[in-house]
């Protein structure tokens, strides 16, 4: 009894967890050119990526203006942020100084429906250029079709394989724990009215005792 108990607990949160992987909606940079460093003196910028209420998040490597740097997403320090179903965020790029207020490249409202085909390029001229993904972001509004959309139908249909195989199992469990409680509850019976037969045999013999001849 207590191993189907705690495949039950175990499955359970599995399946809780399962909305939390599919909601997530994670985004990172797939490019980034900047066409000024905002610096008077040639020394190297500091940019960073930042949204209201968030850790900043610096780029390491963009340091030169007019050259396109192209990222693959798994990076040390992304994803940048992470956005929640209808709902958008306050974001920008910026360039950090030690002496004066930060430079702004470009701030905005970063939203999930933006997102084409899971792609978002934000240009701002003499600015920035950047590229945005976010694969999850796309996949819900289902007017985009394309490869990135048939890829999340393929996920949602393993997803589907997933959770009836988990339902076959615990539908499995559940049975052979209703079942076994059932053979215990009818033995018990039996045990019962064999005991209780007894009892009335006791009764006829003692009658029969009793009676005087
Ligand atoms: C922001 O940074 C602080 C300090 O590094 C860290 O403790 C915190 O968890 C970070 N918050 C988020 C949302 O990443
Ligand atoms: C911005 O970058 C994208 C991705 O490389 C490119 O396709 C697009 O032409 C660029 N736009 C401008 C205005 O430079």
């Amino acid at each position: 009894m207590k191993r189907p108990r705690f495949m039950l607990i175990f499955l359970y949160s599995f399946i809780s967890l399962l909305p939390g992987i599919l909601s997530s909606r994670v985004v990172t940079l797939g490019s980034i050119e900047i066409f000024t460093t905002h610096e008077w003196l040639p020394s190297k910028p500091i940019v960073y990526f930042q949204c209201q209420g968030e850790n900043r998040t610096l780029l390491p490597d963009v340091k030169e203006s007019h050259l396109r740097y192209t990222f693959k997403g798994e990076e040390s320090w992304q994803p940048l942020t992470e956005l929640t179903e209808k709902k958008c965020k306050r974001c920008g790029l910026f360039e950090m100084d030690s002496f004066k207020p930060d430079d702004v490249f470009d701030e905005w409202e970063l939203c999930p429906d933006v997102f084409v085909d899971g792609k978002y390029i934000h240009f701002k001229d003499k600015e920035v250029n950047a590229t945005f993904i976010c694969l999850q972001c796309s996949a819900d509004d289902g007017a985009q079709s394309s490869s990135s959309n048939r890829a999340n139908r393929k996920t949602n249909v393993a997803l589907v394989i997933v959770v009836s195989l988990l339902a076959s199992i615990l539908t499995i469990i559940g049975t052979t724990v209703v079942y076994k409680y059932w053979q215990k509850r009818k033995r018990e019976q039996d045990q019962a009215r064999f005991l209780k037969l007894f009892e009335e045999g006791d009764d006829i013999e003692d009658e029969l005792g009793l009676d005087p001849v």
